[in-house]
């Protein structure tokens, strides 16, 4: 990653000459979704069925690391932190997103996970969904993006922050202290980015959620992209224009980061797909390459891909952007268990990225082949439902980037986010 004028500790640079001028969004068109294909270097190997959660009460999904200001992965007197979207696991599935609480791990190694404690004592929102955190070293204190959301049925969504956490360490542990203020960054304009009204008349789901921070390797702005949508005007769920996910951008517009702008979005997915979830950026040799997560049943009609990890790369913000592999595709579950995992985050290391992500519904088969789809889970009875789930960290995947095709390369060890690459999966697991 490129340091740039935040290594030499200056930030928002807003108004200066260097700031990002915004543009239109680049697309990704059907034409391209339309090369998605599952080869060898996108699909992921079967998870084994015997994988150990890092919460002994607790379902986890969403994941992210604590990263310093230019993306690094902090690690504060030997321990590493990592941030969960958690619920009780005696609930079904399904029910987990309208009880999200973001909890802490903290971990010497990468894996060996233990349990922290709630990231927050006073949160926004009914409940809080995916998110990102910035420590500021000099500071000494966490920059939490969160996603606030209202409760069921509306799931109204909101981007985040919460600061003034910070961090003490010991000899067998970690605790986040002090008292946290939070701010709404942003709600959608209705032109640029599609309201919770406008969605509803849509009839299909709505999204402004996920954000995730960074900074503007050149210019030094303190910039965050998120999950959202563009306002088409389409009101008919069968017209391919009603699918109209986009990933958004906002800038500070202070040093304190509380005041945000709404930017153009970075990449629209008009025609394509209805999410592009979970939005973030690895910078590499100069590029761009901007991740996101999406769904099979997102998907405009004529169209089709998997649960995945999708990726594109352009020189600068706001593109061109090339769909990686020429689809976009990256990260495939395999046909044999297309819901396996979810959520992938990707993150550079060495040459090449490592791949987060949960086990979701491991044990679902394709329908294809006879067997329960996703849609039928949530009428199974209880038990059934939470022995069919995962929510737990899945085994993280190595990548190696190359201009614009990627290829899956190592399977770590599940509960593994980083590398220790462990090259076979052997039953001694250390935990
Ligand atoms: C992805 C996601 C995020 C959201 C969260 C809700 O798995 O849909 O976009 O923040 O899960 O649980």
């Amino acid at each position: 990653a490129g340091v740039g004028l935040a290594g030499l500790g200056l930030s928002s640079v807003t108004g200066s000459a260097a700031a990002v001028e915004p543009r239109e969004a680049d697309q990704w068109t059907r034409a391209e979704a339309a090369n998605i294909e599952l080869t060898d270097d996108t699909t992921a190997p079967v998870i084994e069925e015997n994988s150990e959660s890092i919460s002994d009460d607790y379902w986890i999904w969403d994941t992210w690391p604590l990263r310093t200001r230019d993306g690094s992965i902090v690690k504060i007197n030997g321990w590493q932190i990592v941030f969960s979207l958690t619920a009780p696991d005696d609930l079904v599935p399904g029910a987990r997103h309208n009880e999200a609480t973001i909890r802490y791990f903290y971990s010497r190694n990468g894996h060996d996970w233990q349990e922290g404690g709630k990231a927050f004592d006073a949160p926004l929102g009914h409940h809080q969904w995916a998110g990102s955190a910035m420590y500021d070293q000099d500071e000494e204190q966490i920059y939490h993006f969160y996603t606030a959301v209202s409760s069921y049925p509306e799931f109204r969504q909101k981007p985040a922050l919460g600061k003034g956490a910070s961090i003490e360490t010991g000899p067998k542990g970690v605790e986040l202290v002090g008292e946290q203020e939070h701010v709404i960054m942003g709600t959608p304009d209705g032109e640029m980015y599609q309201t919770y009204e406008q969605s509803i008349e849509q009839g299909i789901v709505y999204a402004f959620r996920d954000p995730w921070y960074f900074t503007h390797p050149e210019t030094g702005e303190d910039l965050v992209v998120f999950e959202a949508n563009t306002p088409t005007g389409s009101r008919d769920p069968t017209n391919p224009e009603s699918f109209n996910g986009n990933i958004g951008v906002m800038r500070a517009t202070n040093d304190e980061l509380t005041e945000w702008e709404l930017l153009p979005p970075v990449l629209e997915a008009i025609g394509t797909n209805q999410q592009l979830e979970r939005p973030h950026y690895v910078f590499k040799d100069g590029k761009w390459y901007l991740f996101t997560i999406s769904h099979q049943f997102t998907f405009a009609p004529g169209l089709s891909g998997p649960d995945a990890l999708y990726g594109f790369v352009a020189d600068s913000m706001y593109g061109d952007y090339e769909p990686l592999n020429e689809g976009g595709l990256v990260i495939s579950n395999p046909d044999e268990a297309p819901f396996q995992a979810y959520s992938w985050l990707a993150m550079p290391h060495g040459d090449g990225i490592v791949a987060e992500s949960f086990e979701n519904f491991r044990g679902l088969d394709d329908t294809s082949r006879g067997a329960i789809s996703l849609d039928e889970v949530g009428y199974l009875p209880p038990e059934e439902q939470k022995e069919l789930f995962g929510g737990s960290l899945a085994p993280s995947l190595k990548l190696e980037l190359d201009g614009a095709e990627t290829r899956i390369v190592t399977e770590l060890q599940d509960g593994h986010f980083l590398p220790s690459i462990k090259s076979s999966r052997s039953p001694n697991r250390s935990r």
